[in-house]
């Protein structure tokens, strides 16, 4: 299935591609986005993804906008680098639809899809290291549980962690299979989604760093922005959210509150470089979620730099 781009007119909204300006499309995918962008006005876009399989709708691009658009293989925490070697030191607006696309999803044989029966792998970018079957056997029990924990949120982790273990003594757990059926056989009865659902999030989070990814890319975005240069995020769940949200709270000088009774405070001390403009995430329309259903966790959040 090719990538359906979730919250594609809202991004364009509040970029507001201008003619001659330049942005950023941080997680190029399939390039939904940055088409859009590019024909939203007559500007100039650099587009980044670290998966090498962007680069053949990437070359769609280059051919259909000559001269205004310019693929960056390579990690989105390397964008200020990326870009510089561009010859360009500020942007008009920086884009990131942070998480997996559904073609790396929908390839049974990138090893994410936990029915699938190819060799756990997880990589978004395949020449990096290690791969999910690096992980799962080779890293200690603490780790494992840790990993499965924190970026899972699986009240299981432990116990999972030491099936894990003692599985592994005997035969390598190769296939997404195997390891699904690892995460099943510790629950019991019927559940809507899937148990191994929590474990196969954490491990691909921890593959792809993907949230040292993110932390990276939003302080980047702090160089790399004109004054009055926009920033558009959209993440899939919550750990991704958390941290865009207090990240732009940070940067607007709006300190999280003590107790959630009282309001947010202005604090005047604070350093300034954003203006939030979304004070609560935006969320998809319930038409989009009936449309495309990968839109229903979505985030959207938005600043301006200051
Ligand atoms: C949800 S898709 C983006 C889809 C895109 N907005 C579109 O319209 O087709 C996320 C993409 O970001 C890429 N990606 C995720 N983390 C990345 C990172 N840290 N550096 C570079 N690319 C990354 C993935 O490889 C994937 O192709």
């Amino acid at each position: 299935m090719s990538h359906k781009p979730v919250f594609l007119a809202e991004v364009i909204a509040n970029l507001k591609p201008k003619n001659g300006e330049t942005y950023l499309d941080g997680t190029f995918g399939a390039g939904g986005y940055s088409r859009a962008i590019l024909e939203s006005a007559q500007c100039n876009l650099f587009a980044i993804d670290r998966d090498e399989t962007a680069k053949k709708f990437a070359e769609k691009l280059t051919k259909d906008f000559p001269n205004h658009f310019v693929f960056l293989p390579g990690k989105f925490s390397e964008s200020a680098k990326l870009v510089n070697e561009q010859g360009v030191e500020k942007l008009d607006g920086m884009v990131f639809d942070i998480g997996v696309s559904s073609m790396q999803l929908d390839d049974r044989s990138r090893g994410f899809s936990f029915d699938s029966e190819s060799r756990l792998d997880m990589r978004m970018d395949q020449n990096s290291f290690p791969s999910a079957f690096e992980v799962v056997n080779e890293l200690s029990e603490k780790e494992l549980s840790r990993i499965i924990k924190e970026f899972g949120d699986e009240p299981k982790a432990k116990q999972i962690a030491k099936k894990i273990i003692s599985v592994r003594a005997e035969k390598a757990i190769v296939t997404c299979q195997d390891l699904a059926q690892i995460v099943r056989s510790l629950y019991y009865g019927y559940s809507k989604t899937d148990p191994a659902t929590r474990t196969f999030q954490a491990i691909r989070i921890f593959v792809n760093q993907e949230l040292d990814e993110l932390k990276a890319a939003l302080a980047s975005s702090i160089t790399l922005l004109k004054k009055g240069g926009r920033l558009v995020v959209v993440s899939f769940h919550s750990l991704e959210d958390s941290i865009v949200k207090n990240f732009l709270k940070e940067e607007s000088g709006l300190s999280q509150s003590f107790s959630r009774y009282q309001p947010i405070s202005e604090e005047q001390n604070l350093p300034k470089n954003f203006q939030l403009l979304t004070k609560s995430a935006i969320s998809p329309t319930e038409e989009e979620v009936a449309q495309n259903p990968r839109a229903r966790s979505a985030k959207m959040r938005v600043a301006v730099r200051l």
